[in-house]
């Protein structure tokens, strides 16, 4: 089909209800989270979820958080374990992602888990996607709304750029408050591990592409992600020729993340100065060095990612 012009509507019932509309009608739509922008899709519509790898480019044997309004909703479609449960009734609604078994017959499209046999959950805070998950009634598929492996969006205008013209509809809701993508861990037998560092801090053994034999657990979590078109160096003191740098506490910078050094305001300015950084006409980047400790940890495993070139 042809993509429509993308419509971007406030954040209101007005704008639910057209957002509504369009997910039951197997169109992804645009809708803040508390950590950034999901391109949110009905989960059970293969259809739908379809269209989502289409819209981003992203290669589909990478599977996609479900979103859902709650916990029990959650256990219709996954087994949780007594550790599960426990750990999601402390951080949900909030952005915490769990990977479980998937349930049989759950009604999920194979798509959306690209046919692993688990399912990743999560109910999510933020008002906006609440109120989609409500007016539609379906669990919704939704991965970050930009095109795959670039920086994910902490504002609606950072979807428009990315994926305008790509999709029917932006609904904006402002600046995220979070601005990095949930924790995501696995309870899937055995102990609980960790897939990927975010918001939540979580003391559990971390699984990754360097410490897993059995291949990539969370298969979206590449060498190279969130990349800005530009090469980006890390760790800087000052800014080299040619460079914009993204400052941290007395690293002063272009911009800065947190002139106070705190690293819950880096977290949720760091994607959207990765994105000034990108559109600025300086031809590189430069990152402050980023302590690696609490959230900070999480952060640089982001800016690793991304300075990373594609193979
Ligand atoms: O904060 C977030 O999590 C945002 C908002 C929109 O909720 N979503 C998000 O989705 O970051 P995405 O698609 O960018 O990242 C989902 C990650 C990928 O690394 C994917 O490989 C992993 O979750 N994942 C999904 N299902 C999985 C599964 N069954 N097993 C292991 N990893 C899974
Ligand atoms: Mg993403």
């Amino acid at each position: 089909m042809t993509p429509p012009d993308t419509l971007l509507l406030p954040f209101d019932d007005s704008g639910i209800a057209r957002a509504a509309e369009l997910v039951l009608a197997g169109e992804p739509v645009a809708v803040p989270t508390e950590t950034v922008y999901g391109l949110a899709a009905d989960a059970t519509n293969a259809a739908a979820v379809a269209r989502i790898y289409a819209a981003k480019g992203r290669p589909s044997f990478n599977p996609l958080i479900v979103h859902v309004p709650d916990l029990a909703a959650a256990e219709r479609l996954g087994v949780f374990n007594d550790d599960a449960r426990a750990l999601v009734e402390t951080h949900w609604p909030g952005p915490l992602t769990i990977v479980v078994p998937a349930r049989a017959d759950n009604g999920i499209a194979a798509l959306t888990t690209a046919g692993l046999g688990t399912i990743a959950l999560r109910v999510p805070a933020h008002p906006a996607m609440q109120a989609l998950l409500e007016a539609t009634g379906r669990p919704l598929a939704a991965p970050s709304a930009n095109a795959s492996g670039r920086i994910s969006p902490t504002r609606a205008a950072h979807v428009v750029a990315s994926l305008g013209g790509k999709i029917a509809l932006v609904i904006d809701g402002g600046a995220t408050e979070r601005g990095i993508e949930s924790t995501i861990v696995a309870a899937t037998g055995g102990e609980i591990r960790l897939l990927r560092r975010g918001p939540i801090e979580i003391d559990a053994p971390l699984i990754d592409s360097k410490t897993s034999s059995e291949g990539i657990e969370a298969p979206g979590m590449m060498a190279s992600h969130y990349a800005p078109s530009k090469p980006l160096r890390l760790d800087a003191t000052e800014a080299r020729d040619g460079e914009y740098l993204i400052g941290f506490g007395k690293v002063a910078g272009d911009s800065n993340l947190s002139e106070s050094g705190d690293l819950t305001q880096a977290a949720a300015r760091l994607f959207d100065l990765l994105h000034v950084a990108d559109e600025s006409p300086k031809p590189r980047i430069s990152v402050a060095p980023i302590p690696d400790e609490g959230i900070g940890t999480a952060l640089r495993d982001r800016l690793q990612r991304a300075a990373t070139p594609s193979a």
